[in-house]
C-alpha cells in the first residue's frame, strides 16, 4: 500500500508510519515541524517538509496514496480558546485541504485523529461511546467535529473517499513533545521531575482521565487502511483506566523514583471527567488490545526514553496568542499577559 501520514515527525504519526513501513508499505510522511522533530521520523519513511495548509496537488499526483492518515494538528486543547483563528485555519482548514487533493487524485480511504475532545460536555456525564452525541466545548474539540462531519459529507456528495475516524484520549509514550507548556500533561509532569521542579497541576487535581500507552492506539490507527471492518466507522480508542489528574502525578513520581511535588494552580475552565468506553475498539482490533501496555509500564518506558537524552528547550505555541482574556494565570505570566 502506498500511504501519506500527516504529522510523521509527529508524536503519534510518527507510531503510525513506522508501523507501516516495518510492513513494507510504501509511506511519504508530511510534516511542517512545527510541533515535531525530525528525529522522530522512522527509517524507511521518505519525509516531505510542508504545511497541510500548503497546494498539496503535486505531491499526491506525484505519490498517487491509496491511503491517507492525516495526524497533523495543533493538539492543544486549553490554548485552543486563545487561538481559534488558528485553531480551525491549522486544524480544520487544514484537513479540508488535504481531503480536496485526496478526492481530486483518488485516494481511497482516509483515516481521520480526531479526539474525544468532540464530546465535550463540560462535567462528564458518564462513559462516552460512539452514540453520545456531541457537544464540543472548545474550539479544538469543534474543529475536531466539524472535520469529522466534513468527511462525511465529501463521501455522501462526492462518492469519495471513504473514513474512519478515531476518538483517541490523552495518549503517552516515547517520542511524545515533552516540551510544550500546553499540552501533554504527561509529558509536563515527567519533563518537570527531570528539571527538579514541582508538577504543575489546575484545580484540585481530582479532574479524571483515562491515559493511553501509544502503542495499541498507533495499532488501530495503522490498521484502519487495511481492514474492511473499519471502513466508514468512527471509533474511540485509548486506555480504560481512569486516573485522576492527581494520581497521574503520583504515578509518574513513583515510575521517576521521586518524592512527588505538585504545584497547585487555580483550576482551569476544562471539561471534569473525560472517559470513552473502548469496545468497538477491542471488537475492531483485537491483535492491538491484546498487546496493550499497562500504564506503569508504559510510563517506564517514556521515562527511559526521555532519560536517554537532553532535557529539550520548551516549544512555543506555533501561533501568536488571539485572545488573552482568561488565559490562565501561570499561562498569562509566560506569555507576557499578565495582569489581565
Ligand atoms: N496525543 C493525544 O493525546 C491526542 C489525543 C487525541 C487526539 N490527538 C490527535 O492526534 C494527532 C496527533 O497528535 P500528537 O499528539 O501526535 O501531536 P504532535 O504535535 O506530536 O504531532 C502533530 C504533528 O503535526 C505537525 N503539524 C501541525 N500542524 C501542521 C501543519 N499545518 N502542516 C503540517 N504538519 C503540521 C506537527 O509538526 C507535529 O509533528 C493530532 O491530530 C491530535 O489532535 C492526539
Amino acid at each position: 500500500m502506498r500511504a501519506l501520514v500527516t504529522g510523521a515527525a509527529g508524536f503519534m504519526g510518527s507510531h503510525v508510519a513506522e508501523w507501516l513501513a516495518a510492513r513494507g508499505h510504501e509511506i511519504v510522511g508530511l510534516d511542517d515541524l512545527s510541533g515535531g522533530f525530525e528525529e522522530n521520523l522512522p527509517a524507511g519513511v521518505r519525509f516531505e517538509k510542508m504545511s497541510v495548509l500548503d497546494p498539496l496537488d503535486g505531491l499526491f499526483a506525484s505519490f498517487k496514496p491509496e491511503v491517507v492518515y492525516h495526524l497533523a494538528a495543533y493538539a492543544a486543547e486549553g490554548l485552543s480558546h486563545h487561538i481559534p483563528v488558528f485553531n480551525y485555519q491549522n486544524n480544520l482548514v487544514g484537513t479540508a485541504n488535504v481531503l480536496a487533493s485526496a478526492y481530486r487524485h483518488g485516494t481511497r480511504h482516509f483515516v481521520f485523529t480526531s479526539s474525544i475532545a468532540a464530546y465535550g460536555h463540560p462535567q462528564g456525564e458518564g462513559v462516552f461511546d460512539e452514540e453520545t452525541p456531541c457537544r464540543p466545548c472548545d474550539p479544538y474539540g469543534t474543529a475536531k467535529h466539524a472535520c469529522e462531519l466534513h468527511l462525511k459529507t465529501c463521501l455522501d456528495y462526492h462518492g469519495g473517499p471513504t473514513y474512519s475516524i478515531f476518538r483517541p484520549h490523552n495518549v503517552f509514550g516515547p517520542r511524545q513533545n515533552i516540551s510544550d507548556p500546553y499540552r501533554n500533561v504527561v509529558g509536563i509532569f515527567i519533563k518537570k521531575a527531570m528539571e527538579g521542579q514541582p508538577m504543575p497541576v489546575f484545580g484540585d487535581g481530582k479532574q479524571t482521565r483515562s491515559f493511553s500507552y501509544i502503542s495499541t492506539v498507533a495499532r488501530c490507527i495503522a490498521e484502519a487502511g487495511l481492514i474492511p471492518q473499519a471502513v466508514n466507522r468512527t471509533v474511540n480508542i485509548g486506555g480504560d483506566r481512569t486516573m485522576s489528574v492527581h494520581e497521574l502525578a503520583l504515578e509518574i513520581s513513583k515510575a521517576m523514583g521521586i518524592q512527588p511535588s505538585i504545584q497547585w494552580l487555580p483550576a482551569r475552565h476544562e471539561v471534569v471527567h473525560a472517559h470513552a468506553s473502548h469496545k468497538l475498539a477491542r471488537e475492531m482490533f483485537p491483535q492491538a488490545y491484546a498487546e496493550e501496555v499497562s500504564i506503569p509500564e508504559g510510563l517506564k518506558r517514556m521515562i527511559d526514553f526521555t532519560r536517554e537524552r537532553p532535557v529539550p528547550a520548551a516549544t512555543e505555541c506555533p501561533s501568536a496568542i488571539e485572545i488573552p482574556d482568561h488565559l490562565p494565570p501561570s499561562w498569562a505570566a509566560r506569555l507576557g499577559f499578565g495582569g489581565r
